[in-house]
């Protein structure tokens, strides 16, 4: 589940298209291609004489393009041979406005939406990355995710590792194979890391691995770093790695076969980390020795499917009141009771100071108790934000409390499958935000409170 909350911004850098005008200085001026830039002092705008494109980066686009063999979506098309193509004007490549150099290679497959099962072979570029990108010695900004570009070895391309002006690097779902070079601590003014698998391309074998994540004590600028679906089951040190990044804000290793979450650290330097995603990897220790707990700036915690257990240690929660999501959810739906050493006891986590928290999984987790207790322990802050409640398939007991009013923003309530008691109260009606109600499979009898016919948005019930 995935309720992204921060966007981190990337620096982009401007169009092509004023590259040439921006020119001042003929040391910084493409050689040998024929008409100058500074002569013109105009931007080429693909039909003019002047050309901005450096004719050995031209040269590299192209023959990236010919590792290329099969290009459904014609991505490529405007990418053309010859001495008066501007590479620059070409379709997913932006130039430097100081000096003309590629620095952004742009190819995601945007064809492909965000559905599991969608047919990414319908637009994906296919074949494999050059290593004529080597040329690129200026590039800060290379995306090539959703696309099936692992060649026909399936091994990770470790010569990007050598791109060391690299800032943003995004090979997300590209099915690779085998395991991930070290050599990418190499590109150490990384800003943006994307490495993960989420979705299956081609033959659906990536598996990608690694043992040692070390290298990312390198990369000293690094923001956002997704690996989700590596396999990191032997990367024992990766909460080492991880504390010491300082510059952190998103991290998600989500199903990455992590080993465990109870390191205990000597120091945390993860201090800016707003998103931490964990979720789906199978912990099976007490969630109280968890070492994330002094994460206080987190707003997004997925701990869904971790088979985490135990009571929450006291004050878990105190200091993380910029929480905005929490999730603590059994995988997928897929209503698997989890029992181990007696489950999570959810009534230990004292939520009531998390006057931010917008959105709350609690699903499919056999959870018990009743329902006031756990309402006893939800946000009691005035105003609260809390939006979405997933508290199904549980056996959370009892009846709904009559205070329920309080949490007038809530726009989902999913209490399905408990054993919730009736009557209902009337002041359910008070959640006027409401759109969302599912009370199904439950034992709760009497008549619905006519206010809820005053719920104007309440599409689902
Ligand atoms: C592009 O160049 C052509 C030929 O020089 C010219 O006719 C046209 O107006 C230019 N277009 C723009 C948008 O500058
Ligand atoms: C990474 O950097 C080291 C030295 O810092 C160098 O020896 C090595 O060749 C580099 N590797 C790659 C793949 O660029
Ligand atoms: C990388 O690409 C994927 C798929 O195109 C996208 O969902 C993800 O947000 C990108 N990652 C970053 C860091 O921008
Ligand atoms: C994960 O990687 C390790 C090596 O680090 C390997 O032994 C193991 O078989 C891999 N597991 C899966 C499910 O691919
Ligand atoms: C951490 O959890 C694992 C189980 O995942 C357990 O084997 C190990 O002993 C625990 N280590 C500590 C220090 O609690
Ligand atoms: C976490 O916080 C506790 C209590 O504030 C402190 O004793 C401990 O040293 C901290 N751990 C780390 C790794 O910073
Ligand atoms: C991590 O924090 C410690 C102090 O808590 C500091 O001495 C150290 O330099 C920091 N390391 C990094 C990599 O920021
Ligand atoms: C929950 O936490 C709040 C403040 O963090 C505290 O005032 C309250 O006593 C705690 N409740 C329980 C049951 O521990
Ligand atoms: C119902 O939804 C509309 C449009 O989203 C919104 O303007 C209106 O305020 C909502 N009504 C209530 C009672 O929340």
């Amino acid at each position: 589940m995935d309720h992204g909350t921060t966007t981190l911004s990337l620096v982009l850098v401007a169009a092509a298209a004023a590259a040439a005008a921006a020119l001042s200085s003929s040391s910084s001026s493409p050689t040998g291609h024929g008409v100058s830039l500074l002569q013109g002092g105009r931007a080429n705008n693909g039909t003019a004489g002047t050309i901005s494109c450096w004719p050995h980066e031209r040269d590299a686009l192209l023959e990236f393009k010919r590792g290329i063999t099969s290009d459904p979506a014609e991505i490529l098309t405007s990418w053309q041979p010859g001495e008066h193509q501007d590479c620059c004007r070409w379709r997913g490549i932006r130039c430097s406005i100081k000096n003309s150099h590629v620095i952004s290679v742009h190819l995601r497959n945007v064809g492909a939406n965000d559905a599991i099962n969608w047919d990414a072979g319908d637009t994906a570029l296919v074949g494999q990355i050059s290593p004529s990108l080597l040329s690129l010695q200026h590039l800060k900004h290379l995306d090539l995710s959703l696309n099936q570009l692992e060649g026909p070895t399936s091994l990770f391309p470790e010569f990007l590792c050598s791109l060391n002006s690299l800032r943003y690097l995004n090979l997300s779902s590209i099915p690779f194979n085998g395991r991930l070079p070290p050599q990418l601590g190499n590109l150490t003014k990384l800003r943006h890391l994307d490495l993960s698998e989420r979705f299956f391309l081609g033959n659906g074998m990536n598996s990608l691995y690694s043992t040692d994540i070390s290298w990312l004590t390198h990369l000293p600028s690094l923001q956002y770093l997704d690996m989700g679906s590596l396999n990191l089951s032997m990367a024992l040190d990766w909460a080492y790695a991880v504390s010491k990044m300082s510059s952190l804000r998103v991290l998600d290793l989500s199903s990455c076969m992590l080993a465990s979450a109870n390191q205990s650290l000597p120091h945390l330097n993860l201090t800016r980390v707003e998103r931490l995603d964990l979720s789906e990897n199978d912990f099976q220790h007490p969630i109280a020795s968890c070492w994330f707990w002094n994460l206080t700036g987190l707003r997004y915690l997925g701990l869904g499917g971790t088979r985490l257990y135990g009571q929450f240690h006291h004050g878990a929660f105190g200091g993380m009141t910029s929480l905005e999501v929490l999730d603590l959810s059994v995988s997928d739906g897929s209503n698997d009771p989890y029992i181990t050493d007696g489950g999570l006891d959810i009534m230990t986590a004292n939520l009531t100071n998390l006057c931010n928290l917008k959105i709350l999984v609690f699903s499919s987790s056999n959870f018990g108790g009743t329902v006031t207790e756990l309402f006893n322990q939800l946000p009691q802050c005035s105003p609260n934000k809390l939006q979405e409640l997933h508290l199904d398939n549980n056996n959370f007991a009892g009846p709904i409390p009559n205070w329920i009013g309080r949490w007038d923003s809530l726009q989902i309530l999913d209490l399905s499958n408990n054993i919730i008691t009736g009557p209902l109260p009337s002041e359910i009606g008070m959640l006027n935000s409401l759109v969302t109600l599912d009370l199904s499979s439950n034992l709760i009898i009497g008549p619905v409170p006519s206010e809820i016919s005053m719920l104007d948005n309440l599409t689902a019930l």
